[in-house]
């Protein structure tokens, strides 16, 4: 044991170090948890009594010398990164900037699209991009096996050892049926978020993109409300001359639904190549909500009615910036994106 300890007294003499590593590397090889000194500490208890008093001075004789060694080499090392200072350093030189960054085009247009909402009253919830099949389909009138499933193709998670049915949400109405799962009309709230869809990948189809959804359940809620709500949108959003129509169309989950157009800003309805000379733009469906849809919710449908709508932020903000491909918006070049600034 004797001979033990002076030979690690002897390396300890003889340890020298030129980085803060190696000091650190023996540091830790002397008092780390499982260093050479908890080690012979540990031993203490297999040594007989009577040399145990002997052992102990020798350990804590190495201890002293490898607490000695360590310092001065810590001691040594700071002072010498204190002799690398520059010793001219001029405290008048201007400092580096940091460049500052723009906010992403859909942010701008998706904060745009929740403000003029938020004005009356409406507040924004959240949800989960992963969706189970009850949210995303079959609590919103999709029956099972329509072909109202094969309107937005769908991207199916497999899961091991699990038959449930659980995929990428197609649109945030998922998280409409969660608010209206577990709230009390009135309801009345923006549902924005990513949603997903398999679609061959183009300047107008993308296989993710995102949407703003709206939803409004209280007692006596009428087309005519959901109306003039999107007119007070329309206007807001893309100017006060703006004007819209609604043409009937289909959703399951919407009875009546339609879609939204909205006068074409740009050549302001004599029709233009971005209007396809129509004079008109296509930007959102709505409906009133089904009935079915609030009974699969727990509301009841003889006292309540609502509406929604949802649009896409990519196709408001192509158009509000004349961006010719969606692509652009998930690419991030900097020389497309730093040209968007917040006012
Ligand atoms: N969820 C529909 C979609 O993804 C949009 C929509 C929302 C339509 C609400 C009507 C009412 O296309």
């Amino acid at each position: 044991m004797q001979e033990k300890i002076d030979t690690l007294i002897s390396e300890i003499e003889k340890f020298a170090a030129q980085s803060k590593e190696e000091v650190e590397g023996f540091r830790i090889k002397y008092f780390g948890k499982k260093g050479v000194l908890a080690d012979l500490f540990s031993e203490m208890k297999s040594i007989a009594p009577e040399m145990r008093k002997d052992f102990g001075q020798m350990v804590n004789n190495l201890k002293v010398k490898a607490e000695e060694r360590l310092e001065s080499f810590q001691q040594a090392l700071e002072s010498a990164s204190d002799s690398q200072k520059p010793k001219d350093l001029d405290l008048t030189l201007p400092g580096e900037s940091n460049a500052i960054g723009s906010r992403h085009p859909l942010s701008l247009v998706r904060n745009e699209i929740l403000n003029i909402f938020k004005r009356i009253g409406f507040t924004v919830a959240d949800g989960p991009e992963i969706e189970d099949d009850w949210h995303n389909f079959t609590a919103l009138n999709f029956p099972e096996n329509h072909p109202a499933r094969d309107m937005q193709d769908t991207f199916f998670i497999s899961q091991e050892g699990s038959t449930d049915s659980i995929a990428l949400r197609t649109h945030t109405s998922s998280i409409q049926v969660r608010i209206m799962e577990n709230s009390k009309p009135p309801i009345r709230i923006l549902a924005p978020g990513r949603v997903y869809r398999n679609e061959a990948i183009s300047a107008r189809a993308h296989c993710f993109f995102h949407q703003v959804e709206g939803l409004y359940i209280d007692e006596g809620v009428s087309f005519a409300d959901l109306k003039q709500t999107l007119l007070y949108f329309a206007q807001e959003m893309f100017g006060s001359d703006a004007k819209i129509r609604l043409r009937p169309s289909y959703f399951p989950f919407t009875e009546p639904s339609a879609e939204m157009d909205v006068s074409c800003q740009i050549c302001k309805g004599k029709g233009c190549n971005v209007c396809k000379y129509t004079g008109w733009l296509e930007i959102m469906g709505c409906g009133m909500v089904d009935p079915n849809v609030l009974e699969n919710c727990k509301i009841d449908s003889t006292k309540y009615t609502g509406y929604a709508f949802g649009m896409g932020i990519e196709r408001i903000a192509m158009l509000r910036y004349d961006v010719k491909d969606l692509r652009l918006f998930s690419e991030n070049d900097v020389r497309f994106l730093r040209q968007f600034k917040s006012e």
